[in-house]
Parts: C-alpha cells; structure tokens; sequence
C-alpha cells in the first residue's frame, strides 16, 4: 500500500484529484466507484473545479456508488445518492444513464444487490474505487466483522457508525439501521483503490490498517493484500504509523513517471 502524508485535508483532495485526473485522461470512459461522507469533499470540489476550468471531461465516465441506506429514497437529503449528486454528479457532464446507485428502497433487496454486482462486471469492473474510512475500520458500510470476500448487500450499522452519522440526521430514530454496500470483495476487485482520511479522530483506524494485522475485525486492513491501494491522508490521520518517515521518504522519491 502506497501511505502518502500530506500537510492538510485540502492538500490530501487535491492529491486525490490528480489521481481520478490521470484515470480519466489515460481511460476516458473510466469505471469509477465514488464514496460518500465528509472525507471526499474536497476531492469532488476540486473535480467539479477541474471540469468547469474545461480540463477534464466526464461525458464517458461510468459512476457506481459504494453505498446507501435502506429506506431512503434518492430524493431523500441524507441518501448517498442525493449527496452524490448535490455535491459532484449534479455539477459535472457525467451522463446520467452512466451514473449506478444501490436503491435503498427496492423491494427485493438480495436480488438487487445480485444485480448490482451485475451491472459492475458489465460496465468491466471498477478501475478507480474512491474510499473514506469509518472511525471503526469499515470501508463502503463494511462494519467489522464482514466478510472479507463479501459482496454487494445488505448490512446492519454498529451503534458506532449510527453515533458517527448521528450529526446529519434530525433525530437519532431518524437514523436508518441498515444499509446496502459494495461488499469487501467487490471492492478488492476494483483496479486501483484510493482510501482517504482526515483527522485525529481516524488516527487510530489509519495505523491499525496499515501496520496492523489483516483482520475482518478492521475490515479496511484487507487493503494491505490489494495490488494497488494509495492511501492518502492528512497530518492528523497519520499521527499513529511508526513508519511515517519512511512513508514521506518513498513520496518524496518517486520517480517522475509514477507520478499522479
Ligand atoms: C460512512 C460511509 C463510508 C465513509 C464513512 C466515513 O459510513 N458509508 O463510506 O467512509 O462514512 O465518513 P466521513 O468521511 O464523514 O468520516
């Protein structure tokens, strides 16, 4: 796994930027699988900078969402797939027949999470997967204890994750309990992973997955058998490593055409 440290969440982004930059100008009708939270803000901001400027072109790009709640509709303030869209699909050229979400509102939920994995391996499979990391490991709303061979269904949230989310919701019943994710499996398909976090709060997290075992208790640790998975974070996330020199030393190093 690739550690890169940069200075501040805003300059983390904007690593992360470069990176889906490349992807689309080396593979204009990428595949790319996009996460929700606070976490990929500055990224999409700087995306939809990116494409308004006229330097990147997103008419091809083929979109999966990792995840959703069950029982929100897209229409829904707190959906992912209304957060996607107020903050990046809605403000790029992506074409919307491009653009795939889980439906936290379908009936029979175990065949569309059948279809949904469908629908991927259609499209060719996931080039770019885009990544934030919950303060308990969990990568997409994979809570631990998963299968680290999981695919796309359903899952129960840890009373940690429904206090994390806490704050977008009015009320704590408000709150849906379940959800529908890419599974941890689907997500080690992707070609080239991209994990981001911020933050003192994810410190911990951060150094358990990189220098700690590999364990379904932390399911994001899984990314350390990935074949190619960048982690970028910022100053606070990395407090915790042991290997923080290293990591700086290897960025720093790299050589020009590794580049994003
Ligand atoms: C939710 C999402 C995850 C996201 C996590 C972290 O649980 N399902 O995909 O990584 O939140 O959110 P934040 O970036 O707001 O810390």
């Amino acid at each position: 796994m690739e550690v890169i440290i940069k200075t501040s969440s805003e300059e983390a982004g904007k690593e992360a930027a470069r990176i889906v930059r490349r992807q689309i100008l080396k593979k204009p009708a990428s595949v790319i699988g996009f996460a929700t939270g606070s976490t990929p803000l500055k990224l999409y901001s700087e995306l939809v900078a990116l494409f308004q400027s006229g330097s990147l072109d997103f008419s091809q790009v083929i979109a999966f969402s990792l995840d959703e709640y069950v029982g929100l509709s897209p229409n829904h303030s707190q959906s992912y797939a209304w957060f996607l869209q107020e903050h990046l699909f809605g403000k790029l050229n992506i074409v919307p027949e491009k653009i795939h979400a889980p439906d936290g509102m379908a009936g029979d939920i175990a065949q569309h999470c059948e279809d949904y994995e469908k629908q991927i391996s259609q499209a060719g499979g996931i080039d770019l997967q885009i990544l934030g990391l919950g303060s308990d490991g969990h990568i997409g709303f994979n809570e631990p204890g998963s299968s680290l061979a999981s695919r796309t269904r359903l899952k129960s949230l840890t009373g940690q994750t429904i206090a994390d989310n806490a704050r977008f919701f009015n009320s704590p019943a408000e709150i849906p309990r379940h959800v529908i994710t890419m599974g941890v499996g689907t997500i080690m398909d992707a070609r080239h992973c991209v994990i981001l976090a911020n933050g003192i709060k994810k410190a911990k997290a951060v150094a358990a997955m990189v220098e700690g075992p590999v364990t379904a208790s932390l399911p994001a640790s899984i990314l350390q058998m990935h074949r190619f998975c960048t982690l970028i974070i910022d100053e606070k996330a990395a407090c915790q490593l042991q290997r923080t020199e290293y990591y700086l030393w290897v960025y720093k190093n790299k050589p020009e055409w590794q580049k994003a």
